[in-house]
């Protein structure tokens, strides 16, 4: 195997070893993913202001994230079908975050579920919640989520309803796997893929299947999603998601500054900057652009995270200097677990966390608590 030294490395290799229809679903952004473009584009406009003569012989990348300790300003985003990466990949991924003390976000629609990943992790993780319609299921699965020690729920707002993949549409993705012809010859040029999921725990939605119906095949991801979604959710449902949850609530996917106020207003402990990585309205801004309107409305009542487009350690950054406290990763990590599996996890954020403390040193900065606009050059 060719040494691998960026995320972009990752990417290649996570190319090569996973399905296509799995792999594209990973990378995609919605309709003509203009939104999915902008995150990375505006990010790299940010220029950063190089300085020099500073002492940094000393770096310190730790921080807190919603009071928890962490290793870095980093997070797990939580990822659907994280576990058709690789055969068992939320586990996997989870040990890898845990390995570097940072959180890791457990989504609704992830394929091991929560009670599989608390019996094989040694410490809390995060779970991600989506409202469905049936408001029973709901409030058992946020049970299972306290039972299972879960030390935040995410409760993501931006889904109400899907917005569309075509290469979604196009592959004819399905969960589990179709075996069609196509798929087949596809399968059969990734053996140690085929391998990892043949010997993983589960093939379908881990917190789904057994409770919710039509889950033995869900042939249309974006029909099934329609179908159980609840296109009514609204601020008061965030009022009722927080009576039943009894730890810190994240508000996932605000991308307004009207919405940021209300969010401020919910008690909720953090709120997440995001266009869920431009896969729901595309033309939406990028989350880089929203961040500073947001945390200038609200940084000072809320706990502001942000996400979308985070590739470099430079781009962890960009997002800090602009006033986000923390940064999830979404498909950084992605990556990392289909080219490698909880070690390629543990190195996309080995390499974000490297090229963090050298892009700090580069400008001057000794600690992540120090990191504000004044990395960011004037141009
Ligand atoms: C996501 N995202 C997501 N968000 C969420 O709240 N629940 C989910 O189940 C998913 N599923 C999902 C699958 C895939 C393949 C991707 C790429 C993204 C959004 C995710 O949590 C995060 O907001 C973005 O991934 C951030 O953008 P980057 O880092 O991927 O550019």
């Amino acid at each position: 195997m060719r040494t691998m030294t960026c995320i972009e490395d990752l990417r290649q290799q996570a190319r090569r070893k996973v399905p296509r229809a799995f792999f594209d679903y990973a990378e995609a952004g919605s309709y003509s993913q203009e939104t999915l473009r902008a995150n990375r584009q505006d990010l790299e406009r940010i220029k950063l202001r190089q300085r020099v003569l500073v002492d940094v012989s000393q770096r310190d990348l730790t921080t807190t994230i919603i009071g928890e300790k962490a290793g870095l300003p980093l997070a797990l985003a939580p990822i659907g079908l994280c576990g058709m990466q690789h055969g068992d990949g939320e586990i996997l991924a989870c040990r890898a975050a845990q390995a570097a003390g940072i959180p890791f976000t457990l989504s609704t629609m992830s394929i091991c579920s929560i009670e599989d990943v608390a019996a094989a992790v040694g410490k809390p993780f995060w779970f991600q919640l989506y409202v469905m319609r049936d408001r029973g299921f709901i409030k058992a699965l946020i049970e299972r989520a306290a039972a299972a020690r879960c030390s935040a729920l995410v409760l993501t707002v931006d889904l109400q309803v899907l917005g569309q993949r075509h290469c979604d549409v196009r592959n004819g993705m399905t969960v589990p796997p179709e075996i069609k012809l196509a798929n087949l010859i596809d399968i059969a040029t990734k053996p140690a893929w085929a391998l990892s999921i043949l010997k993983g725990k589960r093939k379908t939605f881990g917190n789904l299947a057994g409770h919710v119906g039509g889950m033995e095949n869900v042939n249309s991801l974006a029909q099934w999603t329609a179908s159980q979604f609840d296109p009514t959710l609204n601020w008061k449902d965030v009022e009722w998601v927080k009576s039943l949850w009894p730890g810190k609530l994240i508000l996932k996917g605000i991308l307004d500054v009207e919405d940021a106020r209300t969010a401020a207003k919910t008690g909720a402990a953090a709120l997440i900057v995001s266009n869920h990585g431009g896969r729901q309205l595309d033309g939406a801004p990028s989350s880089i652009s929203a961040l500073p309107k947001i945390v200038e409305a609200v940084g000072s009542e809320i706990e502001v995270m942000f996400d979308g487009g985070i590739r470099t350690g430079q781009d962890v950054l960009r997002a800090l200097a602009l006033g986000a406290r923390s940064c999830m990763i979404g498909r950084s990590y992605i990556y990392g677990l289909g080219a490698g599996g909880e070690a390629g996890v543990a190195k996309a954020i080995e390499f974000l966390g490297k090229e963090l403390e050298v892009s700090m040193a580069l400008t001057g900065v000794r600690s992540v608590k120090d990191i504000d606009r004044r990395v960011i050059a004037d141009i």
